[in-house]
Order: C-alpha cells, then sequence, then structure tokens
C-alpha cells in the first residue's frame, strides 16, 4: 500500500514512521514533509505545500496512491478532505463540515451545550464592549478566546479583569471579530485523541502534554513541549466517563446535524482535583506532540486503524493493542520560540540519541545538503519508551543531552505533574 500524509511536522513524521512499520505498508510519500521523514527508509517528500489542493490530488494520481492521512487542521479547516473525495480519493479527516469544530471555539460550545457535554461556562460576543460587560460582571481569572484558528496564539489566560479587557482590545485589534469568554478552570489537562469514523468512537491512550515553554508551567503558551502517555490522570473509570458523556455525546449531536466526522476527535480535557472532566477545546487531528508519544505505544498496525475510519468500520476493529508500559516525548526548541527564533543551525547527536533507543521525531528540520538543519520553533521530539513511567523518564533525559544545536532549548520537568499528583 501507499499513503500520502499531509504535513510537516513532528507529528506527520510520527505518522509515516508509524505507518511504514506495518507489513503492509510499502510506501509513504510526505506532501512536504520534513528533515526525518527525507530520511525514513521507503519515505519520499514532495514539495507540496499543504494547501496546494490541486497538486495533492495529482500526487495521488501520479503515484497511485491508496488513502491520504491529513496531519495539520489548516488543510482540514480549508475543506482538502472535501476535495479529495469530490475525486473518489479516500482520506483520513474530518470535511470542513465536521473540522470547524477545531475552526470555530464559538462554534464548538454551542454544540457542546446541544450534546451537554460538559465544558466550562462561556459566552460567545461580536460586540467587544459586551464581552468586557461580561467579563466585569464574572471577574477573574477569566479566559478569553478568538474564535478562529490561531495556531495557540489566539487564547489569553487573564489573572484580573483589566488583562482581560486588554485581551479583548489586542484580539479585536488583531481583526478577530467573535470572541469566546469562558470561566477558567482548574485542574490537570488530558489530551484524548479519539478514532471517529462518523458511526462510533474509540479512545486512544490519553496523554498529558506541556503546553508552556517554562519549568514549572509557567511563560507563554507553546504548541507543546513534551507529553508523556498514558496518563494514570484518566483511569478508565474517568475514561469511561469521557467516553459517554465527550465522545458518544459528541458524535450523536454531530450525526444529528448530519456531519460524516471521519478522522481524529481530539479533546482537550480539563480534569479537575475532584475529579470533574470539562472539555477545554475541541481539535480535528492528531496532537502534536501527543502523537509522539500515543503511537510509538501502539501495536496493532496504523494502517488497519486509520482505514477502519475511512471505511466506516471501526466497530469491526478488534481491540487496539497497546506495549505494556510508558512513552515521554520531549520537545527541542530553537531559542526564542515561541517568540522569533533563528533558522538554519546544524543539528548533532541524533545516532547517540538514538543508540540510547530514543526515537527521535523531526519537526522544523532540513537537510541542506548532507547537513541538517533547523528550520523551526519547535525542532525535535526526543522519544523513549519504559516498562514504567520513571523508567521512561530516565531514559529520555540520559538520551536528549546527546542532541545538540547553537540555542538548544528542552524543559527538564516533562511529567513532573504526574510525579507531584
Ligand atoms: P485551547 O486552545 O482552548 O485549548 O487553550 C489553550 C490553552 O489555554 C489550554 O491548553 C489551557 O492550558 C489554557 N486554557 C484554555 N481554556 C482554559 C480554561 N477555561 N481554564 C483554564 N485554562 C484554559
Ligand atoms: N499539543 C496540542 C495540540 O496539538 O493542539
Amino acid at each position: 500500500m501507499k499513503i500520502l500524509v499531509i504535513g510537516s511536522g513532528g507529528r506527520e513524521h510520527a505518522i509515516a514512521w508509524k505507518l511504514l512499520q506495518s507489513p503492509n505498508v510499502d510506501v509513504v510519500v510526505c506532501a512536504p514533509g520534513n528533515g526525518g521523514t527525507a530520511t525514513l527508509e521507503n519515505c519520499e517528500n514532495v514539495a507540496i505545500a499543504v494547501d496546494d489542493f490541486e497538486g495533492i490530488a495529482k500526487i495521488c494520481t501520479d503515484q497511485t496512491i491508496d488513502f491520504v492521512v491529513v496531519g495539520p487542521e489548516v488543510p482540514l479547516a480549508m475543506g482538502l478532505a472535501d476535495f479529495l473525495a469530490e475525486k473518489s480519493i479516500p482520506v483520513f479527516g474530518p470535511k470542513k463540515e465536521g473540522a470547524i469544530i477545531e475552526a470555530s471555539k464559538a462554534w464548538a460550545k454551542a454544540l457542546m451545550d446541544e450534546a451537554g457535554v460538559p465544558t466550562a461556562a462561556s459566552g460567545t460576543f461580536t460586540d467587544p464592549q459586551a464581552a468586557k460587560d461580561y467579563i466585569q460582571a464574572q471577574g477573574a481569572p477569566i479566559v478569553v478566546k478568538a474564535d478562529s484558528l490561531a495556531a495557540g496564539k489566539g487564547v489569553i489566560v487573564a489573572e484580573t479583569t483589566d488583562e482581560a479587557i486588554a485581551a479583548v482590545d489586542k484580539l479585536w485589534e488583531q481583526g478577530y471579530d467573535t470572541l469566546v469568554v469562558e470561566e477558567f478552570l482548574i485542574g490537570q489537562e488530558v489530551s484524548v485523541l479519539a478514532l471517529c469514523d462518523g458511526k462510533s468512537i474509540r479512545p486512544l491512550l490519553p496523554s498529558q502534554d506541556h503546553k508552556q515553554i517554562g519549568e514549572g508551567d509557567t511563560g507563554e503558551n507553546t504548541g507543546g513541549m513534551g507529553v508523556y502517555a498514558p496518563t494514570p490522570l484518566a483511569p478508565p473509570d474517568v475514561m469511561a466517563k469521557v467516553q459517554v458523556d465527550v465522545l458518544e455525546a459528541t458524535l450523536k449531536t454531530l450525526q444529528a446535524r448530519g456531519i460524516d466526522y471521519r478522522g481524529i476527535l481530539y479533546a482537550g480535557l480539563m480534569i479537575s482535583p475532584d475529579g470533574v472532566i470539562k472539555v477545554l477545546e475541541f481539535n480535528c487531528r492528531f496532537g502534536d506532540p501527543e502523537t509522539q508519544a500515543v503511537l510509538p505505544l501502539l501495536e496493532t498496525p496504523l494502517d488497519k486503524v486509520l482505514l477502519a475510519c475511512v471505511n466506516q468500520t471501526l466497530a469491526e476493529l478488534p481491540p487496539l493493542t497497546w506495549y505494556d508500559g510508558s512513552a515521554v516525548c520531549v520537545v527541542a526548541a530553537s531559542a526564542g520560540y515561541p517568540g522569533a527564533y533563528e533558522k538554519g543551525k546544524v543539528i548533532t547527536g541524533l545516532e547517540a540519541a538514538e543508540s540510547l533507543k530514543a526515537t527521535i521525531f523531526h519537526a522544523g528540520t532540513k537537510l541542506e545538503g548532507e547537513k541538517l538543519v533547523t528550520n523551526g520553533g519547535r525542532v525535535l521530539g526526543v522519544t523513549c519508551l519504559g516498562k514504567t513511567f520513571d523508567e521512561a523518564i530516565t531514559n529520555v533525559y540520559q538520551a536528549i543531552p546527546n542532541v545538540n544545536f547553537e540555542g538548544i532549548y528542552y524543559r527538564s520537568d516533562i511529567g513532573h505533574r504526574l510525579k507531584k499528583a
């Protein structure tokens, strides 16, 4: 089988790597891929952008692609799955009508209300003064969100009402014309990536991402600085509740609206100290870096799992099998990220880290001749497995110091919340 993977991050490297472990998969083509997918055996990069729909369709025909896996949210929200489906090209990833669950927070909030899915109390505003009045009435802390894809930059967790009001002005000036203002939730964040074929839905192992740049969860939000899976914060009884109250309730409402959702439904959850589950957000795709910890644990061939979603046979798929242990992924970033950073720094030490049984997923890298250089904010994700969580943590922090590039930064405390729990 020949599969096309759309995207260029660590998530897409992990998807391509896992697909190639399946005996059914001969070749993976990545559009556009990165320095990591360029060096994977039986993997080929094509220089086609994720929003070049015609180019993607042409590759599918020219290379006789069996099915397409879409990594990022932007092409899904733009309708890539619709475009490919119209050409009868099988695709993993929801159509535009489903991807809006990530692209519009106001839409997702309304869906959750209709479905009875537990989530933070909120208001949606198209008038900045009304948003400010709501903030004054509610008090702080409070959360202000732009109603669109903003690559993690459209959410402001405000400690004071002044800060929240300033956030309204800032987002309004940036051109966001719909804002969601939401109750601040306390607890631990858990990411549940669920497979959905439009008829049934089932979760992968739950994981915990670390969104902030600084040690101890401080500083600016990023795309994610590290993750471990599975997280004991979502044991089987919690996952059973998530299945019924979040995943099935959401699917039922999507179905009632006539939306045929085939792909990943990613539920970002907050679990309060007394065990109350609330949805912070939905995404329409695999998480990054969650995928780089969750997929290395998966033993069932990934092509079978994804095809079951595409072909609406998820209910018939036997239970997924998993490595009996933990995975930790630590992200190495460029100095300055999530702000401005330089590119083109030579990366060394990957083989030394790999000799310590680390799997290295490339995010912002590219090959310049023979040299591998940095090409983004999040550069690499270093993943290690362990029979236990502690063993996986020990392994990853033995491996990652071998990796180097000028300005390398990574958090040394991934998993710290679990240690405290
Ligand atoms: P979102 O894109 O909606 O997931 O928000 C990005 C991040 O902001 C989340 O991962 C949380 O860390 C934080 N956040 C969002 N909404 C809330 C909330 N209601 N209460 C507390 N933190 C939040
Ligand atoms: N790691 C967070 C996300 O993928 O949205």
